[in-house]
């Protein structure tokens, strides 16, 4: 692993099995399962598979799922995983129910991709790496689509969600709007930063005004973009404050504070990881993510590296910055995916027992198309 840890490993795991509560929502540790898109059913509808995928990290000791980017109803959306419409209520419904039964509590991340798919929508047709894939949104669409994430909120809190993530990162839609190289908009959505914020702010304010005050809204941010590493649109922390109060303000209610390393500084002169600033900037609870426990970041995992365990050492690193404050919770993506009970292992420090290497195409494969349906009237 990069980052250096000094002197004796020792670790005081306790702190992190300790729960947490978030807007009246008490998780039971501080574990969360990252947002990662599971099989393709040929009908969007999420498959027992999905609940059970979803139930087994809550048993293997999870205490909050993120569900897998989802994406909403509406004709500007597409993506081949499952979506939020009504026929897959149920589906969505049985995901809740299996989570529950487990004793963790489920997220929905709702997602749009924006411009990032051929012919899709965004504020201006670009991806962030500026590329032009889609169309702009019109003034009408785009008050269109803020109502549909109030909507969409509005239904996963009916169906049992326990809270909702935006999809606020990586260069999909309402990253799209924030970012000055996909956002070339002259009009009152695009221009400076607060410009280019008015449509995650406006999102934000519906949806809060849609679940109502005891709801718990996430935002999920990241200076990375989808085919653009290593920027930093917040280059000081006083430009990450100036983008963070007024999504506070504008009700969100924690940060997942996504980094490709969570123990790599994000600015000079101090340790802090993205997440730290993040939590340190907005005053508010913060997830963190980014290779917890593996040694390779997601991108270079999908290009075809080999991701190794960091064991005991990465474990300590991430105890270390969790008891000083950095973040509140620490959300897993690869590890769990490949090693459902990869929790419960750290838990009992049998270290010795976790995957020492995760694989590019084993990472894949937990994705690939399927053409499984939910049978009709089955939990
Ligand atoms: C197969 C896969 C699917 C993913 N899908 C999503 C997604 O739907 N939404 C999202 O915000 N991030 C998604 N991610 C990113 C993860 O949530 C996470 O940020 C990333 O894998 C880094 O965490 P890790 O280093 O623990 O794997 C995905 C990652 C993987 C590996």
């Amino acid at each position: 692993m990069q980052n250096a840890i000094a002197g004796e490993v020792r670790l005081t795991l306790e702190t992190l099995f300790t729960p947490y509560t978030i807007r009246g929502v008490t998780v039971p540790n501080r574990f969360a399962m990252a947002p990662m898109q599971r099989h393709k059913p040929s009908d969007f509808i999420p498959s027992r598979e999905h609940a059970a995928d979803y139930r087994a990290r809550v048993e293997g000791g999870i205490g909050l799922v993120i569900t897998q980017g989802t994406t909403m109803d509406h004709w500007s959306t597409s993506s081949a995983y499952a979506r939020l419409f009504p026929p897959a209520y149920d589906g969505w419904k049985a995901c809740v129910e299996a989570v529950r039964e487990a004793g963790g509590h489920i997220f929905l991340q709702l997602w749009h991709e924006g411009a990032n798919r051929e012919g899709g929508f965004g504020p201006s047709g670009l991806t962030a790496a500026g590329e032009l894939r889609g169309n702009p949104f019109t003034k009408d669409q785009i008050e269109e689509v803020t109502d549909l994430y109030a909507r969409s909120a509005e239904i996963a809190k009916a169906i049992g969600f326990s809270g909702v993530e935006l999809h606020g990162a990586h260069g999909h839609l309402i990253d799209q709007f924030f970012f000055a190289g996909s956002n070339k908009r002259d009009d009152e959505y695009g221009g400076d930063l607060a410009a280019r914020m008015k449509f995650g702010l406006d999102v934000v304010r519906r949806v809060r005004s849609a679940v109502g005050d005891d709801y718990p809204i996430g935002m999920r941010i990241s200076q990375w973009k989808g085919g653009v590493y290593d920027i930093k649109p917040c280059p000081t922390p006083d430009d990450l404050k100036a983008f963070l109060t007024p999504l506070v303000a504008a009700g969100i209610d924690v940060f997942h504070a996504s980094a490709r390393r969570f123990w790599v500084p994000e600015f000079e002169g101090s340790d802090l990881g993205y997440a730290g600033w993040v939590k340190a900037m907005s005053g508010i609870p913060t997830i963190a993510v980014g290779s917890i426990g593996l040694d390779t970041d997601m991108q270079s995992s999908f290009a075809g590296q080999i991701a190794k365990t960091t064991g005991a050492a990465g474990i300590a690193e991430l105890e270390r910055r969790f008891a000083r404050g950095d973040f509140d919770l620490a959300a897993i993506g690869r590890a769990v995916l490949v090693e459902p009970d990869w929790v419960n292992k750290v838990r009992n420090r049998l270290f010795g027992d976790l995957r020492s290497e995760l694989f590019t195409d084993e990472i894949r494969s937990t994705v690939v198309t399927r053409t499984y349906t939910m049978p009709a009237n089955s939990a």
